[in-house]
């Protein structure tokens, strides 16, 4: 089978799945405007931390491609637009700072856009790396066969390559070591029960999608073997933020002694966060609480919170799962 690729650049273009659309259609959306691309990660059309990074370094890149032209154009207000399309993953401030380093290095040079560009496709090609290494050092987590539960999207359509926590399960079922997976639908938008679900059918892997509240009941009934998700952001304790509903995972895993593990490439990890505390959590609006396709489904008067993210503190994480190694508490991100 060919591989997912959420995120392709070719022709001069930037070649998106459009995930909103998934899983009853799949569309690209084809564009070399950087302001497109700011909307495609605001509206989830690209989504998943690394995806968000590469999408932003491809947008910042081609922000200055026709630079000559307009005379309006100016670098800090492109960098600025991107920056607020989403506050939680990190990668999105790693990949946009990493072009505009180099933009000012580089601003009067004739090949400017070629040199962004370039880079751009490094921080992509790196992710597929690091995906790949992920899944291969998340083998070490398996002993015998079991069946996992995941949480949100982790796979190809999340990252530049074939995922992060979703790669490990792949990897894990072709070697055996996976049976079936559950698969929590992931309130409000779906990510699970529409991505994630969408992604072990194309790979035949076995799987249940879930209800978010079941998980409880199953573990209860020594139905889960392990539970593995991925990062937003990741700060140098090991707090990690990720998927709202997430921290619930991990308490249910501490009280049931069921292992939880986190997958993510170092780009996740946050330095200047020395704990979870002041990572900065998305809220999203109204209407995907309220309505479901456009439908109401109660008073659009109500109010509503809903956060994007939670953070799971270190202490429930059995392992955290990076290209680099499988690390153990406590830990210190410092240096890696
Ligand atoms: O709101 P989303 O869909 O961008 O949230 C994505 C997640 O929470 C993922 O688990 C995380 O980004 C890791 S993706 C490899």
């Amino acid at each position: 089978m060919q591989p997912i690729r959420s995120i392709e650049y070719k022709d001069d273009k930037l070649h998106i799945i459009n995930q909103t659309k998934l899983p009853l259609q799949l569309e690209y959306i084809v564009t070399d405007n950087y302001e497109r691309i700011g909307e495609a990660i605001e509206k989830l059309e690209i989504r998943g931390a690394p995806a968000i990074g590469i999408a932003a370094a491809y947008a910042l890149a081609l922000s200055v491609k026709n630079i000559s032209e307009d005379s309006n154009y100016n670098f800090n207000n492109a960098y600025r637009r991107l920056s607020i399309t989403r506050p939680t993953a990190v990668n999105l401030f790693y990949a946009l700072n990493e072009i505009k380093k180099l933009f000012e290095r580089n601003q009067t040079d004739r090949n400017l856009f070629e040199i962004l560009i370039n880079r751009a496709k490094e921080i992509h090609e790196d992710d597929i790396k690091k995906c790949d290494l992920i899944a291969k050092n998340g083998l070490s987590i398996f002993n015998n066969t079991v069946t996992v539960l995941t949480h949100c999207n982790t796979g190809a359509l999340a990252t530049g390559g074939d995922g992060t926590a979703l790669n490990v399960i792949r990897k894990g079922f072709e070697k055996g070591f996976i049976d079936l997976v559950y698969v929590d639908e992931t309130r409000p938008l779906l990510q699970g029960s529409r991505l994630t679900a969408w992604e072990l059918n194309n790979y035949n892997i076995p799987f249940k999608i879930i209800t978010d509240s079941t998980a409880a009941m199953l573990m209860k009934e020594g139905k889960v073997g392990l539970v593995i998700t991925g990062a937003d952001r990741i700060a140098v304790n090991g707090d990690s933020a990720n998927k709202i509903g997430t921290y619930n995972l991990a308490v249910l895993c501490k009280h049931h002694s069921i292992p939880f593990y986190i997958a993510a490439p170092t780009t996740t990890i946050d330095l200047t966060s020395a704990t979870g505390d002041n990572i900065k959590i998305e809220e999203r609006g109204k209407k995907e609480i309220l309505e479901i396709n456009g439908n109401k489904i109660t008073a659009d008067n109500y109010d509503v919170f809903s956060p994007a993210f939670d953070i799971t503190p270190y202490s429930l994480i059995t392992s955290i799962i990076t290209e680099k190694s499988v690390y153990q508490p406590p830990y210190n991100f410092q240096n890696v």
